[in-house]
């Protein structure tokens, strides 16, 4: 499906705004509190998150801290273009999960007036950009990095390390799977895992 770039409505453009760091770096804890605050101003708001995601519950995006707030769960990203019709900000949770085509989603909705979050992992566990995140990243007005906390040394964490076997991409998990690490821990425990 093509979409049309056009801003039928007259509005200005809206902004598109990218959240990116390792796992616990409070991605969503930061999306949570930003749409806290727009429900507040009585903006209307509308999140989303890749179904794939069933972490905690289907119809919340959950941060590590537990803080919560309801989503709607997404199997294809154009669905969200029909669904933000009524929003002036919307925010996708778990971006790198999307295919490459939440990039014209998120152009279009933005065309039409609306701001555009999104939160994302900008690296996979072998350290390699995750989907559409470097494009995201890219067409972006506004990039936010946040850092986790190193679990070996404490010091700032960008990467984020998978301690299982496991190689494949997508494999959705919490502690139990994955630990955040600085640049020096992750290249150490690659290189000791070869
Ligand atoms: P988080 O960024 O909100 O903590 O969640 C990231 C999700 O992505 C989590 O379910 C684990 C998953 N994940 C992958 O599927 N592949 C990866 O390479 C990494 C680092 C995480
Ligand atoms: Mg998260
Ligand atoms: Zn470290």
């Amino acid at each position: 499906m093509s979409l049309k770039l056009q801003n039928k409505h007259h509005k200005p453009y809206g902004k598109i705004e990218v959240i990116c760091g390792s796992m616990f770096s409070g991605k969503t804890e930061m999306v949570i509190s930003i749409i806290k605050k727009a429900k507040i101003r009585r903006e209307k708001v509308k999140i989303f998150k890749p179904k794939l995601d069933n972490r905690y519950d289907s119809l919340k995006i959950v941060s590590h801290n537990k803080n919560e707030i309801p989503a709607t769960p997404v199997e294809n990203i154009i669905e969200i273009v029909q669904l933000s019709k009524q929003a002036n900000i919307i925010a996708i949770d778990e971006a790198q999960f999307f295919n490459d085509q939440i990039v014209e989603v998120c152009i279009e909705i933005a065309s039409s007036g609306c701001n555009v979050i999104l939160a994302g992992l900008d690296l996979d566990h072998l350290g390699n950009p995750f989907g559409a995140m470097p494009r995201l990243m890219s067409i972006a007005d506004k990039i936010t990095k946040l850092h986790a906390i190193c679990d070996l040394c404490s010091s700032e964490a960008s990467h984020t390390f998978k301690k299982t076997n496991d190689k494949k991409q997508i494999e959705i998990g919490e502690k139990d799977k994955y630990q955040a690490l600085c640049r020096s821990c992750f290249n150490l425990k690659m290189s000791s895992n070869e």
